[in-house]
């Protein structure tokens, strides 16, 4: 038969967990769909689809087939456009290896199939990080090193405002700086300890605090026409954190519930004042991939 797998946009990083951190988006998403065949063969619509290829080889979710030893007709149905800082190749993987580790019986446990997703990440970002994949397989708040992942339930409120930019990955890694103080490490791990603590806390004002990053975020920050206004303009709505989603172009608010909607208007108001053409999600912290 057939087996359709929803698997959610998530934000890594989240300023001081740099290829640490992670949160699954309540939306949007994107819906895997797989079938049992002989060879693997993939179809992509939705959003940036035009973009995607087709061919297994050069698919985010060929590698997890091949991983899985799960040949099968795999349609992807885009709800995330990829270069977005939203995890969008993440989604489909994460969504694969779901479906795939279900319609064959493989017995995986959902954080043995983060490694094999990531490894679909690998074929197009480069290299893999699981900071994406987690949490698109498991849900809520994520903490992805090389020995594990941690996973804490959570629920707070975000804005995941995109612009009509296309940042790839690989060239937000080349503008990370290769050497940082230890004055920057001791404010990294301060910011990070707080946000975690906020995660725990379902608490919107320790969660932006913690996302605070004097490292990464300002060299990225670069290639975002309007990042520094739209952030300055969703603060000032209420937002109690902006940081880049990702590796970018997307910028993630964090906010109390009530002001959700006023900081999505802000931040869209801010990225038109800068000529450039978004929209924002309303979104929350939410579940994992959803088998259907
Ligand atoms: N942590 C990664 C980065 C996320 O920011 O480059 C994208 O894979």
């Amino acid at each position: 038969g057939m087996l359709t797998v929803r698997a959610p946009a998530t934000s890594a990083n989240l300023g001081s967990g740099f290829d640490v951190f992670g949160v699954a988006l309540s939306h949007p998403a994107d819906v895997v769909r797989v079938e049992r065949a002989d060879r693997t063969t993939i179809e992509v619509t939705g959003a940036g689809s035009q973009y995607i290829p087709e061919d297994p080889e050069k698919n985010t979710v060929g590698a997890v087939a091949e991983a899985l030893d799960a040949p099968a007709h795999i349609k992807i149905d885009k709800g995330i456009r990829p270069a977005s800082g939203l995890g969008s190749s993440a989604a489909s993987a994460a969504a694969a290896a779901v479906a795939l580790n279900e319609l064959y019986d493989r017995g995986k446990t959902r954080k043995e199939l983060v490694p094999i997703a990531a490894k679909g990440e690998a074929v197009v970002s480069g290299d893999a990080h699981d900071d994406n994949v987690a949490p698109a397989i498991l849900g809520g708040f994520t903490i992805a090193t090389p020995e594990g992942v941690t996973q804490v339930d959570t629920d707070v409120a975000l804005v995941a405002c995109l612009p009509e930019i296309v940042v790839s990955t690989r060239d937000a890694r080349k503008v990370v700086p290769e050497r940082t103080s230890v004055d920057q490490l001791i404010e990294t791990v301060g910011n990070a300890a707080t946000l975690t603590a906020g995660m725990y806390r379902d608490d919107p004002e320790l969660i932006g605090r913690g996302m605070e990053d004097s490292v990464v975020t300002p060299a990225r920050a670069k290639l975002i026409d309007g990042y520094a206004e739209v952030r300055e303009a969703a603060l000032e709505a209420g937002s109690t954190g902006v940081t880049i989603s990702g590796a970018g172009p997307g910028v993630l608010a964090v906010c109390r519930e009530d002001d959700q909607s006023r900081v999505a208007s802000a931040m869209l108001d801010a990225f038109d004042d800068a000529g450039v053409e978004a929209r924002a999600y309303q979104t929350r912290i939410g579940e994992g991939a959803t088998v259907y």
